[in-house]
């Protein structure tokens, strides 16, 4: 096991590079199992999730090829086994991916159930729903979805609520179904679109993702192709925060600035300074002063993202003020909010809304890293807090930033990874 361990009080100053979007790399890889040859993927990002996609796929059978630069080639045509482990699904949820991909194009899969997490129960009833509307039979028993078809039919899916991977899931599945298949109430995100790049890329037919619904035209194959995943959003997010909430000036290269208005919008609410050109976003916090408290509420795309929620209690923490933050997305997604009380944060919760009173100054504390974007908040506490924050169970982190340590380092901040 390993901890961080930062020393507070620093502006950070420079600039960094964006990775590839976790949340875009891992269905893309999932669909890369509908080709009928090779997929070159570029721009992944090197973080646990991805090798433990890896680790799954090879597991089935796929050819992997993994080059210096993490450009990654899939072969799917050597899959024997459509199978997802318990041992493995439990470590990540996103596992559920595969499910649509090897039901459309091998006509079986075997899908661990992923559990519960640390951020609510994440229920995958509406991947289910959906498949079985387009024909396949599935049965849910002893923690596994065993789904079976011939070839899946296309049908109008209209979902229950907003999800990101079940909006994924169906649409890999509908690129080589028959007929046309429409997906109502759809997910927006932009990791939705940049699989239906993807796919297209592939030669399936789908439109209007981006939008509230997606058709798809199914077609009969999908061929392998090279693609290079979107820049990482959430992790854009992270970094500007870093800069507003230590007074700092930073520099992001390599994103794409329209993914993130609703949180550019919330930093300048906070007072930051922000400049973007097509790929860069500039963040600076005039007169170096404390960043002002703001409210906001989590919501599907293009509402604000509940995967930068735990970096704004943070910034709310040390603000000018009271802030209120809304979680609407997930139930129990406040984990947090202990921990920065044990930094000294003056935090109430209030049901889903966290009531954030501004104090001075955090204290460093020993804390615990609960969930991937819960830890990455933790990280930003202590890039404020006088003294020194220990941040245990880093695993989290791991999962879905890549080399932060590095990055922050970047940026001036004092941090080091030790073995706990
Ligand atoms: N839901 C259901 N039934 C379903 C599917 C979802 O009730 O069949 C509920 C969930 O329990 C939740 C809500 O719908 O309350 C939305 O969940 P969604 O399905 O959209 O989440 P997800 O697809 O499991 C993805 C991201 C998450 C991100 C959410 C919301 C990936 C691999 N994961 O999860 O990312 O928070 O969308 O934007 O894309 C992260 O990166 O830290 C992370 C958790």
């Amino acid at each position: 096991m390993e901890r961080l361990i930062i020393a507070g009080g620093d502006p950070l100053e420079g600039s960094i590079r964006i990775s590839g979007a976790k949340n875009a790399a891992l269905p893309i890889l999932a669909a890369s199992l509908l080709g009928d040859g090779p997929s070159f993927i570029s721009n992944i990002p090197h973080l646990h999730d991805i090798t433990t996609t890896m680790e799954l796929l090879g597991r089935m059978g796929v050819g992997l090829t993994v080059d210096e630069r993490m450009c990654i080639e899939v072969d799917p045509t050597t899959l024997t086994d459509p199978f997802a482990p318990y041992d493995l699904v439990k470590t990540m949820r996103a596992s559920i991916l595969v499910l649509g991909p090897l039901l459309a194009r091998f006509g079986r899969a075997d899908v661990s159930l992923p559990g519960g997490c640390a951020i609510g129960t994440r229920p995958v009833n509406l991947h289910v729903e959906g498949l079985r509307a387009m024909g396949a039979e599935i049965d849910v028993s002893g923690g596994y979805v065993r789904a079976r078809c011939k070839r899946l039919r296309g049908a109008r899916l209209i979902m229950d609520l907003v999800t990101v991977t079940g909006t994924e899931n169906l649409m890999m599945a509908a690129s080589l179904a028959e007929g046309e298949t429409v997906i109502e109430n759809a997910a927006r995100e932009p990791e939705v679109v940049d699989l239906a790049d993807y796919l297209n890329a592939m030669g399936a037919h789908v439109e209007g993702a981006g939008t509230d619904t997606i058709r798809i035209q199914g077609v009969e194959r999908l061929a392998g192709t090279h693609y290079a995943v979107l820049p990482d959003r959430v992790e854009t997010g992270t970094y500007l925060v870093a800069g507003a909430i230590t007074g700092g000036r930073v520099l992001i290269k390599d994103t794409r600035p329209p993914l993130l208005e609703a949180v550019i919008a919330k930093l300048e609410e906070a007072g930051a300074r922000i400049r973007s050109g097509d790929d860069w976003i500039e963040l600076a916090m005039p007169g170096a002063k404390r960043p002002r408290a703001v409210s906001l509420r989590t919501a599907p795309y293009p509402g604000f993202p509940t995967d930068m929620q735990a970096q704004f209690c943070a910034l709310n923490a040390v603000a000018e003020g009271v802030g209120m933050v809304s979680e609407t997305v997930f139930e129990n997604r406040f984990m947090h909010v202990n921990e920065m009380q044990r930094m000294g944060a003056d935090i109430r919760l209030e049901g889903r809304t966290a009531v954030s009173t501004g104090v001075d100054r955090l204290t460093g504390a020993p804390v615990m890293a609960t969930d991937l974007r819960a830890s990455a908040s933790l990280v930003l506490a202590g890039l404020v807090a006088d003294g020194e924050t220990y941040v245990d169970r880093i695993y989290h982190i791991d999962r879905g930033y890549e080399c932060i340590e590095e990055k922050l380092a970047q940026l001036g901040a004092r941090i080091r990874r030790v073995p706990a």
